[in-house]
């Protein structure tokens, strides 16, 4: 017999992943000082801007899972709710790329957990030289591994409804520690649960933490609210009867100019791998630079002027650095850097 026919598949293998936990302290404690003189006051006064930060307790926990490399990260993260901890907290919605609801950071890059696949992420580790191995760093005491294999479910969700009770009080155990090298006879012969590549997986950077992975976009979407995100067409329905319907039409190359632009999906990806933007709280931000673009580039819209001006400031298109770390990450293929250079552009042109 062949003799790649007798080895062992490949997989399952194992993966670790590394979440950011973030646990934000209980409404009833906000505002309490834990100073023993009381609650401490800027000799400034009140901020004018309340921040959107809140206050909690936050740490790293590792979970090491069995996993294929076409398995997505948000795949990934199910199992994991599902199986071993239904506490951890991640949003997501259409699960392929569509609604940009699932927005984190992975090994430090802006991306979305439904498109991020354990294959591609464990393969940048490699080439980034970043590649780590659970045991390389012990990390805190609160931090959990567990082996679940998916191709047992019922042991996996009976494991994980063990691991669940243990997380609840905070003093997780776990079947098969990978961390401390300690593995049962079988595991320590079977070379796909040595020393699992590790993803690191953290909120979406430049947003308040809400809980784990799950972030505050308001501010994003406060910032794109402002600068009229609709078409306003020549025809004002208010001088016609609003049931009439109005067509505009357009050239094919008239379409082409913003057709790619109205991909966006809102998913913050570029504000988070912007190192200007901080929460929407001075730079209007790539995203909504974006949302703007798209109508001031679309033929059928007549706020052209007023559009330009509420991006002519200095929070506005006057504040990009030019980074262009946006367009890397985009997951629309959208080169927000370039967009965001030609409104730079039309904004001079005007000026001159
Ligand atoms: S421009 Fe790209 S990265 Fe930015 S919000 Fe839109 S889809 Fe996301
Ligand atoms: S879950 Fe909708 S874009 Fe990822």
């Amino acid at each position: 017999m062949n003799a790649d026919m007798d080895a062992e598949p490949p997989f399952p293998s194992t993966v670790t992943l590394r979440v950011h936990r973030f646990l934000p302290r209980p409404d009833r404690d906000r505002g309490r000082s834990s100073s023993p003189f009381g609650a401490r006051r800027s000799p400034f006064g009140a901020s004018s801007s309340p921040s959107r930060r809140r206050h909690g307790r936050q740490w790293t926990e590792d979970f090491t899972i069995a996993a294929r490399p076409e398995d997505t990260v948000l795949d990934c993260l199910q199992l994991i709710r599902r199986t071993i901890d239904p506490t951890l907290a991640f949003r997501y919605s259409c699960g392929h790329g569509m609604c940009g609801s699932d927005a984190v950071s992975i090994n430090g890059s802006p991306t979305l957990l439904c498109t991020a696949t354990v294959g591609d992420w464990t393969k940048a580790a490699h080439e980034d030289g970043g590649f780590r191995r659970t045991g390389a760093d012990p990390g805190s005491g609160e931090a959990a591994t567990a082996i679940i294999d998916t191709t047992d479910a019922t042991d996996a969700a009976d494991g994980g409804r063990a691991k669940a009770t243990d997380a609840a009080e905070g003093a997780r155990t776990s079947a098969t520690d990978v961390t401390d090298g300690t593995r049962s006879p079988d595991q320590a012969d079977d070379g796909a649960f040595a020393q699992p590549p590790v993803i690191e997986v953290g909120p979406l950077p430049g947003f308040p933490v809400i809980r784990d992975l799950v972030v505050d976009i308001d501010p994003m979407f406060d910032q794109i609210r402002r600068l009229d995100p609709h078409l306003v067409g020549a025809d004002d329905p208010s001088t016609e009867s609003r049931t009439a319907a109005h067509e505009y039409l357009q050239t094919p190359a008239q379409l082409r100019r913003y057709e790619l632009l109205s991909d966006c999906i809102a998913c913050g990806v570029c504000e988070g791998s912007c190192p200007v933007y901080a929460g929407g709280e001075a730079f209007v931000g790539p995203a909504a630079l974006v949302a703007a673009s798209r109508f001031i580039n679309d033929s059928r819209d007549t706020l052209t002027e007023g559009r330009l001006d509420a991006i002519d400031t200095q929070d506005g298109v006057a504040a990009c650095q030019s980074v262009r770390a946006c367009s890397r990450e985009c997951p629309r293929g959208i080169d927000v850097g370039e967009e965001i250079w030609r409104l730079v552009a039309k904004v001079k042109e005007r000026q001159a």
